[in-house]
């Protein structure tokens, strides 16, 4: 591997405000001083993908730019003992595919501490059927386990259910034993979501906005991944001391709620970030996906795919209609 060496990239250019993203042959040489150079195998298709893909400057702020904010591969040169040259590793989050060359390459090169060892018995194609979205799966449901959530307490619900990161918490939650209520905007998708666990599939319209600032409470916790007025509804519908874990804002990043679930029940409303947490918190919840948490449903439905159909994939998540777990394959 030299300076001059070539590889594949799918990279984003910026023209007269339009972004367009294509495969382009890349050099090791121009991509970033840091101290581990890894050929990344598989990458995982994120929301936040999208967002860079489209130009979103609150992710990206220069282009061109490779997203792929999830990579797993091999290193293949390290300035450090750890990791070394030859280990297996899994990148997420971070900077990585922000304003980083991300894993829509095949190769990165990323400081140490972003590093982690590929978790025992799973490979990279294994790690990013997780990626971001599964590893956001995992720490929302920590989150609430933190809480003291248990399965006799009452149903759960699992907003965005269809999604990377909905559908992923829909299978651990059942897997532990929680009455899983799906929250989908996508009907044809009910037997998917109960084939992953869920023991009731409803519409979105379950949530949907309502004038009063409580509703009958019909959930003991709940696992929001959308944000935005389906939370405000949701935290109205949520049984007294339940909690809520947040993480995204597909249905916007606004959330207008009067003060009268947390005062007058005693909600809980937990936020959850995968992105700049310590990599101990990290590793604590890759090891349960990879041990008691495994979701084998998701890595038997996780859909491989190219480069290039990187850009027909992210415009499917920024339309709501992505569904399920992508992996990248760079030998596709
Ligand atoms: N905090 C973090 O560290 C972190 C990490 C990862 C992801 N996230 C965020 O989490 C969110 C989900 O990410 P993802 O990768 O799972 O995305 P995704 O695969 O696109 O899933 C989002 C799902 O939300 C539902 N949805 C889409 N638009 C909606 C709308 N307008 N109103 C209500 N529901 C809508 C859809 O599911 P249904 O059709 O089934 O309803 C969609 O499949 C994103 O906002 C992402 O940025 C945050």
């Amino acid at each position: 591997m030299t300076k001059n060496s070539e590889y594949k990239a799918w990279r984003v250019h910026e023209k007269n405000g339009e972004y367009t993203g294509e495969e382009e042959t890349c050099h090791i040489a121009d991509l970033p001083e840091n101290e581990v150079l890894i050929r990344v195998n598989h990458s995982s298709l994120n929301y936040k993908d999208a967002l860079s893909a489209s130009g979103n400057k609150g992710v990206t702020r220069n282009y061109p730019h490779t997203p792929g904010i999830d990579a797993a591969g091999e290193v293949m040169e390290s300035g450090t003992d750890s990791p070394a040259i030859g280990a297996k590793v899994v990148v997420t989050g971070y900077d990585l595919g922000m304003n980083t060359a991300g894993g829509f390459g095949q190769y990165i090169r990323v400081p140490a501490h972003w590093c982690v060892e590929m978790p025992v018995g799973w490979d990279t194609r294994t790690a990013m059927v997780y990626g971001t979205a599964g590893l956001t799966a995992g720490l929302s449901v920590t989150k609430l386990l933190k809480m003291g959530a248990a399965p006799e307490q009452g149903k759960v619900a699992v907003t965005g259910a269809s999604g990377a990161v909905g559908s992923v918490a829909v299978e651990i939650l059942s897997k532990i034993g929680f009455h899983v209520v799906a929250v989908s905007g996508k009907p044809g998708l009910a037997d998917t979501l109960k084939q992953l666990g869920a023991s009731e599939v409803v519409g979105r319209e379950a949530i949907s906005p309502d004038k009063k600032p409580l509703r009958k409470p019909l959930f003991a916790n709940a696992v929001d991944t959308v944000g935005g007025t389906p939370l405000a509804e949701l935290l109205k519908q949520i049984l007294p001391g339940g909690s809520v874990s947040c993480c995204g804002l597909v249905a916007g990043a606004q959330l207008e709620t009067t003060v009268l679930p947390f005062i007058l029940r005693g909600v809980n409303l937990l936020g959850v970030d995968s992105v700049e947490i310590p990599l101990d918190d990290k590793k604590v919840v890759w090891k349960k996906l990879a041990g008691e948490w495994a979701c084998s449903r998701t890595e038997k439905t996780a859909r491989d795919i190219g480069r290039r159909d990187l850009d027909a994939a992210l415009k499917a998540f920024l339309k709501g209609e992505s569904s399920g777990k992508i992996v990248l394959d760079h030998r596709l």
